[in-house]
């Protein structure tokens, strides 16, 4: 017999309201929202009018695993969504190995299933001579290209390298987004010594406005499924805009809607990342973005280095920030600051991401939906700290902020991963399970 929870008394958020009900979870799946507060269990869970999401869908994360542990690793990084509210990530393939090849896909696999605590999933990396693996990939959400540098040295810049790959796969593709040759002549125009400042004259608006056209241009021209990661400037919204939609997605991380170009005296190299912080004018522009639907996505871009890595004068310093347990706090804040609502948040963070990548049974509180949920507390308010960080980096960039509203329990597959302040140590996650083929919710919108 399946293990039957039932959430007694819950504040539900739904795509369109919230309605306060209870859920009967039956194995890992939702057997009945709106179930008899009577219905039998054998666990009840009474949320006392806490609010119950569906659990966050990360779909940018890079948790180092295999190669470069020392920073995260498959276990550290899942344990950090779980305590964040985060019950699915897609991993990127800058790892060592790099997700270049369906056999490294097949590893990064098995080792999730061993240490990953949360659902997963894993791009496959494209370079200029891996376009037979690439097309022979149907484990994953899709294609990852670097169209600019960043950690982990896999740049495809080549014009028909790019050409090819949009033309003879069929793979949803998603890319980072900065041109390398704008970057180059930023760099090559700026007089030594560098500083962290520098890092967003090197990686200008140009750069990401740019690739970002560029990308389009290859996918429109292909009618190939596009993604655009971290948008970082208001043209680029602008710019998206404008798309028919169906074919082209966005998204955006929270580096880039919380931070800008100020926060370089106080952060220093902790606010360095790929793409840079652009300006506050942009901070209002990407949250417009979202607002109009430009934007579908909040995802992380988590991208943990050590505190000794990133203490490296700039630019030796690495790129990149870590937010998988902070993403949901920070944003449940801004329901309070009057920003966004909790149905927003759903739409961005959890439905918007399944059906961008065509992820099975996910992202909505519904009869049939896999029961991976999040009970949060909108009243509970703290600070941010260093030293309560479960990445294996061990800090945040937002170090002594205080948010209201904070998840206080999770469920992955209908069991319980973090409750308590404790977190799950069992890999209890599932392979994620993508359907590219059923066309779905994106060919309605004219694909
Ligand atoms: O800042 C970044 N860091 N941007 C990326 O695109 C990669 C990431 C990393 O892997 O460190």
């Amino acid at each position: 017999m399946a293990h039957h929870t039932l959430i007694r008394d819950a504040a539900v958020v739904m795509p369109r309201e919230t309605v306060r009900t209870s859920v009967l979870v039956e194995g890992g799946r939702i057997a009945a929202v709106d179930a008899a507060v009577h219905a039998r269990a054998d666990e009840v869970v009474e949320a006392g009018g806490l609010h119950l999401m569906p659990g966050v869908i990360d779909d940018q994360v890079h948790f180092r695993d295999p190669g470069l542990t020392h920073k995260e690793d498959l276990r550290t990084g899942s344990r950090a969504c779980a305590a964040g509210g985060v019950t699915s990530f897609l991993e990127m393939p800058n790892t060592v190995p790099q997700t270049v090849t369906v056999e490294a896909l097949a590893a990064k696999l098995a080792l999730a299933a061993r240490r990953s605590v949360v659902n997963y999933g894993f791009y496959i990396g494209a370079t200029t001579d891996n376009l037979a693996e690439v097309r022979r990939a149907s484990r994953t959400p899709g294609i990852k290209i670097f169209i600019g540098s960043s950690t982990g040295n896999m740049l495809v810049d080549d014009q028909d390298a790019l050409e090819a790959i949009f033309a003879e796969t069929t793979l949803p593709i998603t890319a980072h987004c900065e041109d390398e040759a704008t970057v180059r002549a930023n760099r090559a125009a700026l007089e030594p010594p560098l500083t962290v400042h520098d890092h967003s004259r090197i990686r200008d608006r140009r750069a990401a406005v740019t690739a970002t056209r560029r990308a389009l241009d290859l996918a429109r021209r292909h009618r190939h499924r596009f993604h655009v990661l971290h948008v970082s400037t208001a043209d680029e919204v602008a710019i998206l805009s404008r798309q028919k939609p169906g074919l082209i997605t966005a998204e955006v991380c929270p580096h880039h809607l919380f931070l800008d170009v100020s926060d370089y005296g106080r952060l220093g190299t902790l606010a360095q990342m790929n793409p840079s912080l652009k300006t506050a004018d942009d901070r209002a522009a990407l949250w417009g973005g979202l607002r109009d639907g430009a934007i579908q996505i909040v995802a992380t871009d988590h991208a943990p280095h050590t505190l000794q890595e990133k203490a490296a004068p700039y630019p030796a310093s690495p790129s990149g920030v870590p937010a998988v347990e902070v993403v949901l706090p920070l944003m449940l804040n801004e329901v309070h600051r009057g920003r966004c609502t909790l149905e927003d948040l759903a739409a961005w963070m959890c439905d918007g991401p399944a059906r961008v990548w065509d992820i099975v049974g996910k992202g909505r509180i519904e009869e049939g939906y896999d029961a991976d949920l999040v009970l949060v507390d909108m009243r509970a308010e703290r600070a941010v700290r260093n030293g309560e960080q479960r990445t294996k980096c061990g800090w945040s960039p937002w170090d002594g902020a205080v948010l209201k509203g904070w998840p206080v329990r999770t469920w992955v597959g209908g069991r319980t991963v973090f409750a308590d302040g404790r977190v799950e140590r069992e890999p209890v996650g599932g392979e994620i399970v993508f359907d590219h083929g059923r066309g779905g919710y994106w060919a309605t919108q004219g694909v």
